[in-house]
């Protein structure tokens, strides 16, 4: 059975309702273990590796996960596409929550997680990350979008701190002037390690709340939860029918990121 496609799960997005579940995998890699036992799953006669990146119950902080062991258990079990789903915050007065956004450009802002697969002793590694997120599959999920109606917006700019805690208002004006758009605090550095795997990454990230300072209100964690919840429908929906556009062969570049990315 070829698994082609896996999908990281962020906070809300436990299961895929309606996939029928053929078993789990737990698998060890040389960078310890990852976030939970991958599910392998069957959506209408596509097969389909799903994790959840926090754990099964929700126990594993932002800056706690092992990207690296989540990465390489996708790559063990040949998946070549990943969509990552996760909760974000506004930066936008206009841009409300339950707005579904396909961003196309990341700031990192994260410090002390492991970044790359390359440490020195399989050589060095500067893969090209220009586009972080695969063009292609984001085209699919922005297709899936149009085809159902959903009003997704087709880009836009994923800043990532390291967390867990929120953010104060100055630090989100700062992420304003310097044009990002939502603000999350697992994007990095899964996308660049799944470009240092070579497999296409893009990701699905859900406005749940205005960042700080943009509305009066103070931020609750209850709330990023509850406006998940009321999007999960919707984000499920979403990642049936990308999964049902997709083409099995792939030709965008991310196959082979690391020709000419190593330096010895
Ligand atoms: N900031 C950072 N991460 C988040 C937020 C936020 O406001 N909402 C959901 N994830």
């Amino acid at each position: 059975m070829k698994i082609m496609i896996g999908i990281i799960g962020g906070s809300g997005l436990y299961n895929i309702e309606g996939a029928i579940i053929r078993e789990k995998i737990d698998i060890s890699t040389p960078y310890g273990t990852p976030s939970d036992s991958y599910t392998i799953v069957d959506l209408s006669g596509i097969n389909l590796a799903f994790l959840p990146r926090h754990g099964t119950n929700h126990t594993i902080p932002p800056h706690k996960i092992n990207y690296r062991a989540n990465i390489w258990g996708f790559k063990k079990l040949g998946i070549e596409r990943i969509i990552a789903t996760g909760a974000t915050g506004s930066i936008d007065a206009l841009m409300s929550p339950g707005t579904i956004v396909v961003p196309d450009q990341i700031i990192d802002m994260t410090n002390g997680r492991e970044t790359t697969f390359f440490d020195g002793k399989e050589g060095v590694v500067h893969i090209d990350f220009t586009e972080p997120y695969c063009p292609e599959l984001r085209n699919f999920i922005i297709e899936a979008g149009n085809t159902l109606g959903i009003n997704l917006r087709k880009s836009g700019t994923y800043l990532c701190t390291n967390g867990p805690r929120l953010e104060t208002k100055a630090e989100i004006e700062f992420y304003s002037q310097i044009r990002a758009d939502i603000v999350g605090m697992t994007g990095m550095p899964e996308a660049c390690l799944a470009r240092e795997a070579e497999i296409c990454y893009a990701s699905i990230a859900i406005v749940t709340n205005y960042a700080a300072g943009i509305t009066a209100k103070k931020l609750t964690a209850t709330e990023v939860i509850e406006n998940m919840d009321k999007t999960n429908a919707l984000l499920k929906n979403l990642i049936k029918k990308t999964i049902l556009l997709l083409p099995e062969i792939r030709k965008c570049s991310c196959k082979e990121a690391l020709t000419n990315a190593k330096v010895n």
